[in-house]
């Protein structure tokens, strides 16, 4: 089935695989709340009925934030964390975003590669971001710059690795 819109049915597995995905999950509430939240777009990845991934971000004129996306983790290394970003990022550009951003910990490898590889690039740094310390990349997507490698200035100011 792949990718569509998230509905209340879809909460308690959503809520699942946050779990297993964070130190510091969303909550139910939360995630209810984005169903009817006007700024959000919030999707899931249906494999055959059974949700395996979902994408929520907000809008703001042009620009989309990428506020969440997890995969169950049974189904990661798959190819479908790349599907979900890919087919979400392609309706958002359709409604007419221009770019989004995204703030990702500087650990996290896998996110990071998913992200450069979806075009993606590191544009700022916010120091402890998180609330167990670490810091946070900011990365921003253009969708008309898509292909274009503007990070090295930015890896020279600042030694990313
Ligand atoms: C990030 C996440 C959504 C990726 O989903 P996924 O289905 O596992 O990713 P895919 O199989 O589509 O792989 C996409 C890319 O991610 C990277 N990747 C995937 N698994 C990886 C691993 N074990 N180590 C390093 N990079 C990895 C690769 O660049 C891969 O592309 P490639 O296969 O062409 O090399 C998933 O790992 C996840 O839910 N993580 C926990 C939640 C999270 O960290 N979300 C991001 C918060 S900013």
């Amino acid at each position: 089935m792949g990718l569509r819109k998230a509905t209340p049915k879809d909460i308690e597995k959503v809520v699942e695989i946050e779990k297993t995905s964070y130190t510091f999950p969303w909550t139910q509430p939360l995630f209810l709340r984005e169903l009817d939240n006007p700024v959000s777009r919030f999707f899931v990845w249906d494999e055959k009925g059974m949700v395996v991934g979902y994408a929520c971000y907000w809008l703001v004129e042009d620009e989309a934030y990428l506020a969440n996306i997890a995969l169950d983790p049974s189904w990661r290394g798959l190819g479908l964390g790349r599907m979900l970003l890919r087919e979400s990022l392609e309706k958002l550009k359709r409604e007419g975003v221009e770019e989004v951003v995204l703030e990702v910990r500087q650990g996290n490898k896998t996110a990071l590669a998913l992200y450069r590889s979806a075009g993606f690039r590191i544009v700022g740094k916010r120091p402890r971001h998180y609330e167990d310390g670490e810091d946070a990349w900011v990365m921003r997507l253009k969708f008309q710059e898509v292909g274009h490698d503007r990070a090295g200035d930015y890896r020279k100011a600042y030694g990313e690795p």
